[in-house]
């Protein structure tokens, strides 16, 4: 088989889709300021309103307005932690719960809270990487304000039971909020069903533009900007509005909406000939992760007696993108936070590989992978000194 280029490596983030790609350059010219009165204003604006639509579609969200329009998750996430942070203040509940598997932008806004004062719960999750809901029936309380879980997590790919969880949590009378960046666009998702008061999306997961990103928060749910100014998104979120960046993220959640069904069997049958090749031609891997409750395009392997940075660089060689842990965390050689909490030893952690497959993945790429990988962790693992 001749060299190639092949992206597996969609959690990290996604090209843009050419619909998306061509409409936005169009889109370019929509200059006016949404929030301005005169006609063309207006119409960037009714433009801004038919993206908020779509996206609120995408998640179940009966009312678009519910929905506004952040910089991506990262911000998204932090404006729930700052409104705890304002809330907390004042009110007599102040505990926070989260988990030990979110990633680095919940799990450092939580150690900012906790640094300011409110007693922080980290969860433990199971050798699947599930939250474990008897500890979380143990640690919510009449003190409790917040608890966030992930959706689903971006190494392992593990879903949440949220719907069981936010029971726990409503019966608490806690808010619940989940960073949900990983699931929008790749699982079917229901504010509703989910039992949500906050929850989190990034568009450049679901093939569209970067730095644009939205916050669904219940009707009632209190919420404090991060960013203050102006009087967009009702106050929420101040800054002129992001035209082409809104306006592809509307097109990107309506595609990706209509092609749900189409995108979860395509990546799933993709991701389970790649498993099964892997599990063929590698021996004694470990894949991680649960074996049903996963995001249809990602797989995370551990191969023991192979250095994840020396199998990620090897990989690149041959023109193959993959990614160990979070494409966040790379560049630290800390073991991956999440295989550890999944109970993963750190040497093994160390030796693990994520591989994320996406809408333009095919069987040719994923049998190319997999006609690589087996040399490749042949000859790291004749070179390691590590038994296993
Ligand atoms: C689970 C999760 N949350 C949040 C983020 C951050 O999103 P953004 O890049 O839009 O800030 C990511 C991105 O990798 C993610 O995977």
């Amino acid at each position: 088989m001749e060299s190639r280029l092949v992206y597996m490596d969609y959690n990290a983030t996604t090209p843009l889709r050419p619909e998306v790609k061509t409409q936005m350059i169009q889109d370019l010219e929509v200059f006016a300021n949404a929030s301005s009165m005169h006609e063309a204003g207006r119409r960037a604006r009714s433009r801004v309103e038919s993206a908020r639509a779509s996206v609120a579609k995408l998640i179940g969200a009966r009312d678009p307005e519910r929905v506004i329009f952040t910089s991506g998750g990262s911000e998204s996430n932090n404006t729930v932690f700052a409104t705890m942070f304002h809330l907390g203040r004042k009110g007599s509940r102040r505990g926070i719960i989260t988990t030990k598997i979110e990633h680095p932008c919940v799990l450092n806004a939580a150690a900012w809270l906790e640094a300011e004062g409110f007693p922080v719960t980290f969860l433990d999750v199971d050798e699947y990487g599930m939250v474990k809901l008897d500890q979380l029936r143990a640690a919510v309380g009449p003190d409790t304000l917040l608890v966030s879980v992930m959706a689903a997590n971006n190494e392992i790919g593990t879903v949440q039971d949220l719907a069981a969880i936010s029971k726990i949590v409503k019966a608490a009378g806690a808010f619940f909020h989940s960073d949900a960046t990983q699931s929008v666009g790749k699982i079917p998702v229901s504010v509703d069903e989910w039992g949500v008061d906050y929850m989190t999306m990034s568009c450049h997961k679901l093939y569209g533009p970067k730095g644009v990103g939205g916050l669904y928060a219940r009707e009632g749910a209190p919420l404090e900007p991060l960013i203050r100014g102006g009087h967009q998104e009702h106050g929420f979120r101040a800054g002129t509005y992001n035209n082409q960046g809104i306006m592809g993220f509307g097109l990107a959640a309506e595609l990706a909406n209509a092609e749900l069904d189409a995108y979860m069997q395509k990546t799933g049958a993709l991701r389970n000939r790649l498993r099964d090749g892997i599990l063929a031609s590698v021996p004694k891997c470990k894949v991680n992760g649960h074996p049903v409750s996963v995001l249809p395009n990602t797989l995370n392997i551990s191969f023991p007696g192979a250095e994840g940075e020396a199998i990620l660089l090897s990989l690149d060689l041959e023109g193959i993108r993959v990614s160990t842990g979070s494409a966040c965390a790379s560049g630290s050689l800390e073991p991956s936070h999440v295989l550890l909490a999944t109970g993963v030893g750190p040497e093994l952690a160390h030796g693990s590989i994520r591989f994320s497959l996406g809408r333009d993945s095919t069987e040719e790429e994923v049998d190319y992978v997999i006609s690589k990988i087996g040399p490749i962790i042949a000859r790291l693992r004749k070179m390691s000194t590590v038994a296993f």
